[in-house]
C-alpha cells in the first residue's frame, strides 16, 4: 500500500454538502494543517435542500486558518465544468461521495441514478486519467450484495445480482473504476457503505423517516413485517474508514507481462453487527423520547404497521470488515443506541428549538 500523508495535498470531495460528505470535510478540517480541499455538489432537491444549506454552512463556520476551503455547485454529469475544476486544482486525492442514492426512489426515477451514477461517475473517472491523481477513492453500496444469502457479506462474494438500479450502478461504478485502474494505472478504492445513520442525515433513510411520522402522529410502516436485519453504520465510523483509506492508496505494480496490475481495491464498512428492525425501532422511539422529541406517554403500538416486503429492498445486510481491519486497522465501534442518541438530540436541537 502507498501512504499518503494528506497535510499539504489538495483534496475533491464531491457530495460535499450531502451526509457524508459533509462530515468528511469537517473532519479533514480537524485532522489537516495545511491544505487545500475542494467541496462540490449540485444541491439537488432529492431530499429538502435547506438541509444541504444546513450542512454547507457548519462547514463554512468551521473552516480553520492553514486550509484553503471553496464549494462549487455544480453537477458530475456536466463533463466540461469537472474537467476544468481538475485542470485548475491537479487533485491529489478525489473522494467520489455525489451521487443519487435511495434504493426505492431507482425504481420510479431511473433516469437520476443514470445521469449522476454512471455519467457522473465517468466523468471523475476520465477527468482521472487526464490529471492523475494519488488516489481515488469513491463510495459503493452494501446493496451490491442484493439477495446474498451468505453472510457475513465479504467482498470475495459474487455481486451480479443487484435487485435494484441504485444497486447496479455502484457496481458498474466499481467494475468502471477496475477498468480505469488497469487501463490507466489509476489507484482507486471503492468503499461499499452500510446503512449510514446520525445527525443531519439523510430523510429518505428510514430512521429520520420514522421519526418524522412520529412526530406528526403518522403510522410508521415496518417492512418484511419486521424480518429483516440491517448491519447499521455511525456516520462517525464510515468517516473514520474514509479517511484512513484516503491515507493508504492501492501500490501501482507491473505483472510479468509488463503491464499495470490495477491499483485496484474494494472494502465494506460496516459495523458487522447486524440489528432487527423491530429492536432498531425499539431504540429509536427510546432515544426519541430521551431527547424530548416525543412525550413520555407517546402510544408507539398504535403508530406501527407491520407490512410485507417493498420491491428492491433486502432483507439483511451484514458486514464482513475484516479487510479493513486487517489492512487499516479500523473496525466502527459506535452502537446504535449512542448513535441514535446523538440523532435524536440533534434532531430535537434543529426541528425544535
Ligand atoms: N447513507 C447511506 O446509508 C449510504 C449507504 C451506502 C452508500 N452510500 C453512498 O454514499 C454516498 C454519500 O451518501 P449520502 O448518504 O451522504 O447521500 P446524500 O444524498 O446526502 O449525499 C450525496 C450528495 O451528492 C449530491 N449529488 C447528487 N448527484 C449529484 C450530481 N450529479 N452532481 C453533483 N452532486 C450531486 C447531492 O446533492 C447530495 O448532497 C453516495 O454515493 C451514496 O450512494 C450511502
Amino acid at each position: 500500500m502507498n501512504k499518503i500523508d494528506l497535510n499539504g495535498k489538495t483534496i475533491l470531495v464531491t457530495g460535499s454538502a450531502g451526509f457524508i460528505g459533509s462530515n468528511l470535510v469537517l473532519r479533514l478540517f480537524k485532522d489537516l494543517s495545511a491544505g487545500t480541499i475542494i467541496g462540490l455538489d449540485n444541491l439537488n432537491d432529492y431530499y429538502d435542500p435547506s438541509l444541504k444549506d444546513y450542512r454547507l454552512s457548519v462547514i463554512e463556520k468551521a473552516k480553520p486558518a492553514g486550509i484553503e476551503y471553496k464549494f462549487f455547485k455544480a453537477d458530475l454529469a456536466d463533463k466540461a465544468t469537472i474537467d476544468s475544476l481538475f485542470e485548475q486544482y491537479h487533485f491529489d486525492v478525489v473522494v467520489n461521495l455525489a451521487a443519487q442514492a435511495g434504493v426505492r426512489y431507482s425504481i420510479t426515477n431511473p433516469d437520476a441514478y443514470i445521469m449522476s451514477n454512471m455519467i457522473g461517475f465517468y466523468n471523475i473517472l476520465e477527468a482521472c486519467r487526464n490529471h492523475p491523481v494519488e488516489h481515488l477513492v469513491y463510495a459503493s453500496s452494501s446493496s451490491v450484495y442484493g439477495g446474498n444469502k451468505k453472510v457475513p457479506f465479504s467482498t470475495d462474494d459474487r455481486v451480479d445480482n443487484p435487485v435494484s438500479l441504485y444497486a447496479a450502478t455502484k457496481k458498474s461504478n466499481e467494475l468502471f473504476a477496475h477498468c480505469y485502474s488497469k487501463l490507466y494505472d489509476i489507484p482507486s478504492t471503492g468503499l461499499r457503505f452500510f446503512t449510514v445513520y446520525g445527525p443531519a442525515g439523510r430523510p429518505d433513510m428510514a430512521y429520520f423517516g420514522f421519526t418524522n411520522k412520529l412526530l406528526k402522529g403518522e403510522t410508521i410502516q415496518i417492512f418484511n413485517y419486521g424480518n429483516c436485519r440491517r448491519d447499521f453504520t455511525y456516520v462517525d465510523d464510515i468517516v473514520e474508514g474514509i479517511v484512513r483509506v484516503m491515507q493508504g492508496a492501492p501500490e501501482r505494480k507491473k505483472g510479468e507481462d509488463g503491464l499495470p496490475i490495477p491499483p485496484y481495491a474494494v472494502y465494506n464498512i460496516g459495523g458487522g453487527q447486524p440489528e432487527n428492525l423491530l429492536d432498531f425501532v425499539n431504540i429509536l422511539q427510546e432515544e426519541l423520547v430521551r431527547a424530548g422529541v416525543l412525550p413520555q406517554d407517546f402510544d408507539f403500538e398504535a403508530h406501527k404497521k407491520l407490512v410485507p416486503m417493498q420491491p428492491g429492498d433486502v432483507p439483511t445486510t451484514y458486514a464482513d470488515a475484516t479487510a479493513l481491519e486487517r489492512d487499516y486497522g479500523f473496525t466502527p465501534k459506535i452502537t446504535l443506541r449512542e448513535g441514535l442518541r446523538h440523532f435524536a438530540e440533534w434532531y430535537k436541537d434543529y426541528y425544535q428549538k
